[in-house]
């Protein structure tokens, strides 16, 4: 069991390497999922005092610090405008991406004094209290309702309804986001 989770760890940490050479950024975006869904059982873990080593207590910061922003981003600014200008408007995916973006506040506001007491606690190695684990349950709970939400609705409905065109523009995007050009860039740059 730990096996596996380790394997999808190192699958998911190698994934910002691979996006450069995906086809489809949206399985990018799945395996950002893939990561935070296996941070909120970490934290579950840490909740119930279990100990987490201290390569995943980095992940974790990591995943919370630098990765969820940039996560965050690629939703709001790529794939929720594509998704309302490709989908039909009895699909209502508005009103979904209104509660998805409603989330995404709390997950931003969150997020970075949960990687703080994550790392505190880390260092104090003394037991975590009852409002800190608190505020962790809370975070997880609500990050793992936003996971299905866009792994059993979102996902899907874009895999179906945005073109190689609106896929190939959100890749760019998301390269340029994390300090990678895209070929297509440098070209234009030259
Ligand atoms: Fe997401
Ligand atoms: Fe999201």
């Amino acid at each position: 069991m730990v096996r596996d989770r380790d394997r999808r760890l190192n699958t998911a940490r190698s994934a910002t390497h691979r996006l450069g050479t995906l086809e489809n950024p949206l399985d990018f975006m799945a395996e950002d999922h893939l990561r935070e869904r296996e941070v909120c059982t970490l934290i579950d873990s840490m909740v119930e005092g279990e100990p987490v080593d201290h390569e995943d207590i980095a992940m974790m910061r990591t995943f919370l610090i630098d990765d969820l922003p940039k996560h965050l981003a690629d939703e709001e600014s790529d794939l929720f405008p594509l998704m309302l200008e490709r989908c039909d408007p009895d699909e209502e995916i508005d009103k979904m991406i209104t509660r998805l973006q409603a989330d995404h506040r709390h997950a931003i506001g969150d997020s970075p004094a949960i990687a703080a007491l994550i790392v505190a606690q880390a260092d104090r190695k003394k037991p975590l209290s009852e409002t800190d684990c608190a505020k962790m349950s809370d975070f997880a709970t609500h990050a793992r309702r936003h996971l299905i939400l866009e792994n059993a609705i979102l996902l899907p409905l874009a895999r179906a309804r945005l073109t190689k065109a609106d896929l190939e523009k959100m890749r760019a995007h998301m390269l340029e986001r994390r300090g990678q050009a895209t070929e297509q860039g440098a070209e234009h740059a030259g």
